[in-house]
């Protein structure tokens, strides 16, 4: 005879080891060196492979994985911020294929065969690209939250046919939100590496 206290025991972990069995993903770089485990991978996991930074991943991830999750959850590089999570701040400016791009509006799975390149592939502590050289020259943060995205829009925003003006590296810069009000340093960094001066003192 079972009990139903044992039914429902027994129930109960099959549920469980059901359930938590599939749950398990392993990611790995081109080389074979393993990502850390991800828990919580759904069973419909699909496989897809990455190109950032130019290096290879391969990746099992949840179909509905946004490309900002994938790059800060999956692969590790945090130097992609989450501001809105809805495509109004611009935190989350990513390069594909050298445009920039809303990577919290992307599809992960989207992008396979794509370039793509976050701020950790612009420069290094040791050899900063010319535009993160700016924002540092001219401070073009304060808490630093919003500035990868700022600096991969402005780095995009040079191959673009953008005017001279101050207003025109407005407009091209409005997608980009600071909380902290560094817009007028934002502007001279990116105009000086242009070699335009921004006229204000
Ligand atoms: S986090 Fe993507 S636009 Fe705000
Ligand atoms: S530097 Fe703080 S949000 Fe821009």
């Amino acid at each position: 005879m079972i009990s139903r206290r044992n039914f429902l025991q027994r129930a109960g972990m099959t549920g469980v080891a059901v359930s938590v069995a599939p749950l398990v993903a392993q990611t790995k770089t081109d080389n074979g060196e393993k990502l850390s485990e991800k828990k919580f991978v759904p069973v419909d996991a699909q496989k897809v492979r990455l190109n950032v930074n130019d290096k290879i991943y391969d990746l099992r991830i949840d179909p509905r994985t946004t490309l900002l999750d994938c790059l800060r959850e999956t692969i590790e590089l945090t130097g992609t911020k989450k501001g809105c999570d809805h495509g109004q701040c611009g935190a989350c400016t990513v390069h594909v294929n050298g445009k920039r791009v809303n990577s919290c509006l992307s599809l992960a799975l989207m992008h396979e065969g794509d370039k793509i390149t976050t701020i950790e592939g612009l420069g290094t502590p040791e050899k900063l690209h010319p535009m993160q050289k700016a924002f540092v020259e001219y401070d073009g943060y304060q808490c630093g939250y919003c500035t990868s995205g700022q600096i991969m829009s402005a780095t995009a925003l040079l191959q673009e046919p953008c005017g001279k003006s101050n207003d025109d590296v407005k407009e091209a810069m409005s997608g980009n939100i600071c909380r902290c009000g560094a817009y007028k340093n934002i502007l001279s960094a990116i105009q000086s590496v242009r070699g335009i001066s921004t006229g204000e003192a």
